[in-house]
């Protein structure tokens, strides 16, 4: 044989392949998710996510405490109230969960950046994501609760807001009200592209938010669509959008690779629950490396495009990069 040209050259050790290695993580890519409950010295551990807890806000200190010397920068927020109602109304309550858990958050730990989910469904006894009548989540009236709760989650400290329900308008809502509250400065995250997806389900159980009737596929993307995650986006982009969000991310790499070609925002991916549940099941049953596999999944979605990844593997690989 007489190969002039020979890619494995540049495959032969570890050295030379960090040293063509093309797309690297670090953990300033990466923002963790936390829940937040009510109570005091809770830790409870989410059967289907394990390594996952519900934190009273004096354990989500700790946690964030330790995530930020593992390397860690950024947490995302997710309250889950004791008491719920029709309108979800602890969500922009002054001591609301959440809003609590920012000023806590805010106060104890240094240089963290804290980013506000903002949703109802953890929120509303019947899971949706918005108010209902007639069986059908309304849209209008569901923004302004939302925009009431981005002020709320702003006066309390939060560094970003990033609107997760998938209502039409809502980043202009949001926008329009923390100007007229003197928040221009903080951005918005907008999970501009959310899918109708099955992965999320671990998360329910977690923020204790499944839908009582019916499900999300009213107001969440289908799953079967890629054109419509670039006109989505394109709307956010209009209504001032400061990032975008795709969602779930390794099911949807090419969403992923489409919104990032499409616009000059920066992206960000939400690993979902159920994405780091089978990972960790396999993990466990012994039929897969668990840490290879969340590696080279969450380096698969840095490839595709995505500049920021939100995952519940954040602190724990923070150390052990490629
Ligand atoms: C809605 C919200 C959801 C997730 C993040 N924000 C759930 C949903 O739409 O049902 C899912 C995250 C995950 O599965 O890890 N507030």
């Amino acid at each position: 044989m007489n190969l002039t040209r020979r890619p494995r050259r540049l495959r032969r050790t570890e050295s030379i392949r960090a040293l063509v290695r093309e797309t690297k993580l670090s953990p300033d890519d990466f923002v963790y998710p936390l829940f937040v409950c009510e109570g005091q010295g809770i830790r409870r551990e989410i059967s289907s996510m394990p390594g996952v807890f519900n934190l009273s806000i004096d354990e989500l200190v700790r946690e964030t405490e330790a995530a930020r010397r593992d390397g860690i920068r950024s947490v995302i927020l997710f309250g889950v109230p004791d008491e719920k109602d029709a309108e979800g109304s602890k969500a922009y309550a002054e001591d609301g969960i959440t809003q609590q858990a920012i000023r806590a958050v805010k106060r104890e730990v240094k240089d963290v950046l804290v980013i506000a989910d903002n949703c109802l469904c953890e929120y509303t006894d019947h899971g949706h994501c918005g108010v209902i009548e007639n069986g059908e989540v309304l849209n209008d009236p569901s923004v302004d609760l939302l925009a009431r709760t981005a002020v709320s989650q702003a006066e309390a400290g939060a560094d970003i807001i990033a609107p997760s329900n998938m209502m039409d308008g809502f980043v202009q809502a949001i926008r329009a009200a923390l100007d007229a509250s003197g928040f221009e400065q903080i951005p918005i995250m907008s999970y501009a592209v959310k899918y109708a997806s099955g992965f999320y389900g671990p998360f329910r159980e977690a923020a204790q938010s499944a839908p009582q009737f019916g499900d999300r596929r009213g107001y969440q993307m289908d799953p079967a669509n890629a054109r419509e995650a670039l006109r989505e986006a394109a709307l956010d982009v209009e209504q001032g959008a400061d990032m975008l969000m795709v969602k779930p991310a390794l099911p949807y790499l090419d969403v992923i690779r489409a919104v990032r070609e499409r616009f000059d925002l920066p992206v960000s991916a939400y690993q979902v629950s159920g994405e780091y549940a089978m990972i960790k099941a396999a993990g466990r049953l012994g039929w897969i490396d668990e840490e290879r596999v969340a590696l080279e999944s969450l380096i698969s979605i840095k490839r595709a495009g995505a500049d920021i990844i939100l995952t519940y593997f954040a602190r724990e690989l923070a150390r052990k990069l490629w």
